[in-house]
Formats: structure tokens, C-alpha cells, sequence
């Protein structure tokens, strides 16, 4: 039994304009390039594929691409914009669902690992991409550094988003690693709607144990998919781990 939220109709049909700001072409489109290049013309497979805002312009870049998802809505949203000929998705858990086939690259991006909620699942990811990609193919993960560092003494909430039609914050345990969402979105009606989301943060160290474990090997690690240098003030990482052979 999977840990994580399964994302509802309601969900599904507000992502788009709820993640408005990972849809602009001047994210999508380094993301993609990024993707594409080390396919090098092979094929992909997208674990928690959503509605397929990278798989489906990474497909029609010329790249084979199948998804993994945990939600049927998700994928219904995905079917508007692609079909199961030219994007083929499974639907189940990425920590254990297996496609058939061997791939140049497995992805999981936007803070996907994090859906996952226990350590256990998130190892058992690790190796599940592992166990799709030929030798010498690459698992990038695109994920959140736990913003640890922002919350003092006392405090366990970290605001995200403060805006007049959005407020969003985190809620942390340190002990746990347990990360709880918080979104409150101001409706046209002018009532405001509240969502929560789970997850569990992990350190880009703790990945590349999990890599380690996996039989993958760390070949670069960046800020974003830009390939900017990853510091001590980066909020996030895009991390490639090899398959050893
Ligand atoms: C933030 S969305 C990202 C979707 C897509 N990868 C993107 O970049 O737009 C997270 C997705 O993870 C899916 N998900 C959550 N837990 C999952 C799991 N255990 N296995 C597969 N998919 C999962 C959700 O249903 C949702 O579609």
C-alpha cells in the first residue's frame, strides 16, 4: 500500500492553472532540452508523469517516452493532450511499478521523489529506476533541499507564498522528515479554498545514498535545469545519478 496522496479529479483539473509558473515555456523548455540530451534519441520513461507537461513536448521532440502514474485523474488530464500510441502510462506506484522495456533515461521531476512518504519507498524508487535503465543510462531527479535552515528555535511552519490570492507555507518535523503543504487560494467568489498536500523531504545526500544503494553512481549535480551550480544557498537540485554497469 502506497504512502502517498492520491491527487483527486478536483486536483487533476486545476493543476494546470495552479502550477501555472512550471508551464511557462522558460521553464519547460530548459527542462525539456535538459531531458532530450541525454536521451541522446533514445527513450524515456516519466515516473508520476502528471498530465504530462514534460512528456508530452519531450515526445514530440523525438523521443520515446512512457509514463508511470499513481493517479487515474492525473492521467485522464494527460489523455486531453496525448494518446496511450504515442505516450503509453501505467498506472500505479513508481516505487514499484515496473513498464516493460530498457531505457536511456528514467526522470522524476517537480518534487516527485517527496510524494513518496517513507524512507523505505523512496529507496525502493531508487531502485526501481535503476532496474529500467540500461548500463550507463541516467536517473535525474528534480527535488526540493528542505528549507531547514529557515526555520529557528520553536517554529515549524515556513511561508512559501504570501500573495493576496494565494498563501502557501510549509509545516516541517524534523524528526520525521514529514512535510506537510499548505495552500489557501482565493476563489473569483471571493471565498478561499484550502488544500493539502504530504510529503517526506530528503537531503540531496540521502539521495545520493539511495542512488549508492541502487547501484547508480552520481555523475553531476546542478541548481536547476539550466545546469547553474548547485551551492549552499540552492533551493533545489536537478541531480543525474549513472547506471554503474
Ligand atoms: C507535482 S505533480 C508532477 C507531475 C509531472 N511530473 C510534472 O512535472 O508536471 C506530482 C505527481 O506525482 C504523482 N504521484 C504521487 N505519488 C505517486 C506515486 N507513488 N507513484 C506515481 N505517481 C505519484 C501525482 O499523482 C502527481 O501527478
Amino acid at each position: 500500500m502506497v504512502s502517498s496522496d492520491v491527487w483527486d479529479e478536483q486536483t487533476a483539473s486545476s493543476y494546470v492553472e495552479d502550477s501555472a509558473d512550471m508551464f511557462d515555456p522558460a521553464v519547460v523548455g530548459p527542462t525539456v532540452d535538459f531531458l532530450r540530451d541525454l536521451c541522446a534519441g533514445g527513450s524515456a520513461l516519466e515516473f508520476a508523469i502528471g498530465t504530462g507537461r514534460l512528456a508530452i513536448p519531450l515526445s514530440r521532440s523525438g523521443i520515446r517516452v512512457c509514463g508511470i502514474e499513481l493517479s487515474p485523474a492525473m492521467v485522464a488530464e494527460l489523455r486531453t493532450g496525448a494518446s496511450e500510441a504515442e505516450i503509453p502510462v501505467v498506472t500505479g506506484d513508481m516505487a514499484t511499478t515496473v513498464v516493460p522495456g530498457e531505457f536511456d533515461l528514467v526522470y522524476l521531476a517537480y518534487n516527485g521523489l517527496s510524494n513518496l512518504r517513507l524512507q523505505d519507498e523512496q529507496v525502493a524508487c531508487f531502485r526501481n529506476a535503476a532496474g529500467h535503465l540500461r548500463p550507463g543510462g541516467h536517473f535525474v531527479v528534480e527535488l526540493f533541499v528542505p528549507p531547514l535552515r529557515r526555520l529557528p528555535p520553536g517554529q515549524t511552519a515556513v511561508p512559501f507564498d504570501v500573495g493576496t490570492d494565494h498563501v502557501g507555507f510549509d509545516t516541517i518535523g524534523p524528526v520525521t522528515q514529514a512535510c506537510r503543504s499548505h495552500h489557501y487560494t482565493r476563489l473569483d467568489d471571493d471565498t478561499w479554498r484550502y488544500d493539502v498536500g504530504n510529503f517526506r523531504y530528503a537531503w540531496p545526500s540521502e539521495c545520493d545514498l539511495m542512488a549508492q544503494l541502487a547501484g547508480l553512481g552520481l555523475a553531476a549535480r546542478y541548481a536547476d535545469w539550466d545546469r547553474s551550480a548547485f551551492t549552499a544557498e540552492s533551493t533545489k537540485h536537478v541531480s543525474v545519478w549513472r547506471r554503474l554497469a
